[in-house]
């Protein structure tokens, strides 16, 4: 291998592995648009807190001579953007333009010539076809958060129009010119830093992105980001971590995230792609946990089944059971022995597990006598949904194949078990795997976020969730 070709491993390798994400999310032109109304909001608000300096000083305007004038108390009374519009630029950022824009402002002249000539009044003030013009860069933080900045700005007023209440038309002409310039000059230097100041402010709210959500007592879930936000033309794509980890326990799951790519789809606002490595670093906290096991008494049976967990029932199939041990309660342990796998094909999700089922019989001392140990593979169904921030399903038995692991009560015939263990699964295992996952497990989000108009299709090795956002607050 030439020197060039090992380099060029060593640098491109760790930088391809450590970047894939477990989840994508995809913020698209009507996300943007969204978007575009609310900080245009904020904008508005901004501009309205615009100071515009007293303007005073001396003129010399014939035939009178020395004019003193002064205009103060002016104040913005109306803001308007009426025109505005946001664009995707590809590597960079976001273009935020607003044209057409106006502020009104009302505010006193006082005027004094010829030594003891006064006149005062009030005026109207309107500019009018202001432009802003600011890119937004987007980043991430040193959390794994998105933050945004303006990074270059640029405001133009086009016309400035007076109106005066009160006094001589002459002096309207002596206003006019100063008004015009000095109020260009105040209102472009002060729109940019308010400009900047409305971005910045959208900054604490991307801060409450949940980098690490608490999932339940066993796990909780990172979504940091693993590289910067990437903008193409038509949207903006965040690549977060995604990775569920025992809490107490920060133990990277012993496989990595594959490559996946979000389809075109630009109908909603937002779409979140989860990649199968997600719910299988779920799958991999839970079992390092040790949360995936269960006993399995008589009392979680529906009294309506004829199927008992006893030594009569269990000694119908297997006779010796009910020979040496006459007359107990029976209770079954089911143990994962390695880590579930979840996949996802277009329109099923398919969890298989490898467990083990030890059988005990409960002696009158409540002392416990292991009888069997099977080894049960199974393989289940999901459908996935959404409500309210979470990511939800629910299960159903595909299939169940059992052997023989140990047996302390001599040969018997493991087929003979399917019905007991397949009731098993159905009536509790499954059941209570449903509960815990009709719990869901949150979403990525920032601020009061509700999600509406939402899909959820399962597609070849990712989920792709496509949803309209509401901010409440
Ligand atoms: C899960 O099973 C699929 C095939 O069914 C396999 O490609 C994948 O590597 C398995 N994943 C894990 C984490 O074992
Ligand atoms: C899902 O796929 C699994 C195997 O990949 C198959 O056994 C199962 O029947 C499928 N389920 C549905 C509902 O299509
Ligand atoms: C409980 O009863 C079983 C069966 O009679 C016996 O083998 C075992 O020693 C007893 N255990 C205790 C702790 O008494
Ligand atoms: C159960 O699955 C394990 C691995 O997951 C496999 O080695 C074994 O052959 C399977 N047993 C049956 C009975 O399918």
């Amino acid at each position: 291998m030439s020197l060039r070709v090992w380099l060029l491993l060593v640098v491109v390798v760790p930088v391809t592995l450590g970047t894939n994400p477990g989840v994508k999310v995809r913020l698209t032109q009507k996300g943007l648009e969204y978007g575009r109304q609310l900080g245009i909001s904020s904008i508005q608000q901004k501009l309205r807190t615009i100071k515009v300096p007293d303007i005073s000083g001396k003129q010399k305007v014939s035939p009178i001579g020395k004019v003193e004038y002064s205009l103060s108390n002016m104040n913005i009374v109306d803001v308007g953007l009426p025109k505005s519009a946001v664009t995707p630029v590809a590597g960079t950022g976001i273009k935020l333009s607003i044209g057409d824009a106006f502020i009104h402002l009302h505010g006193n002249w006082r005027v004094k010539y010829l030594r003891v000539i006064k006149d005062s009044g009030s005026f109207d003030l309107s500019v009018n076809a202001l432009a802003i013009s600011t890119s937004i860069a987007i980043h991430s933080d040193e959390t794994g958060r998105p933050t945004v900045s303006s990074v270059s700005c640029e405001a133009h007023v086009g016309s400035v129009s007076v109106k005066f209440h009160g006094g001589a038309s002459w002096l309207y002409n002596l206003f006019t010119n100063f008004i015009d310039k000095a109020l260009r000059n105040t209102l472009e230097k002060q729109i940019c830093p308010l400009v900047a100041d409305a971005v910045s402010d959208m900054n604490p709210h991307l801060k409450t992105l949940n980098v690490i959500a608490k999932v339940d007592k066993y796990t909780e879930i990172e979504y940091s980001m693993v590289t910067s936000p990437t903008v193409s033309e038509s949207s903006i794509d965040l690549s977060l971590k995604g990775e569920f980890y025992s809490i107490g326990k920060h133990q990277e799951a012993p496989f990595s995230p594959v490559a996946f790519f979000l389809p075109p789809q630009a109908n909603n606002m937002l779409y979140f792609g989860i990649s199968a490595y997600t719910p299988n670093t779920a799958a991999f906290a839970y079992n390092s946990a040790g949360a995936l096991s269960l006993y399995i008494t008589d009392d979680m049976i529906p009294q309506s089944s004829p199927i008992r967990l006893n030594t009569k029932t269990f000694g119908t199939f297997i006779p010796q059971i009910a020979k040496r041990y006459p007359g107990l309660m029976m209770k079954l342990l089911l143990q994962t022995i390695k880590t579930p796998n979840i996949s996802f094909q277009p329109n099923n999700v398919t969890i298989q597990a490898s467990a083990t089922v030890t059988a005990y019989a409960i002696q009158p001392n409540t002392t416990l006598t292991p009888l069997f140990v099977l080894n049960l593979n199974t393989s289940v169904s999901g459908k996935m949904f959404v409500s309210e921030m979470r990511l939800a399903g629910a299960v159903t038995l595909n299939e169940m194949d059992l052997t023989l692991r140990t047996s302390y009560i001599g040969d018997f015939q493991v087929r003979s078990l399917d019905n007991i263990l397949q009731l098993v699964l159905k009536v509790v295992v499954i059941p209570k795997l449903n509960v815990k996952l009709s719990q869901g497990y949150p979403l990525p989000a920032i601020g009061k976020m509700k999600l509406v108009n939402t899909q959820v299709q399962v597609l070849k090795d990712y989920m792709l969730v496509g949803t309209d956002v509401q901010f409440t607050g």
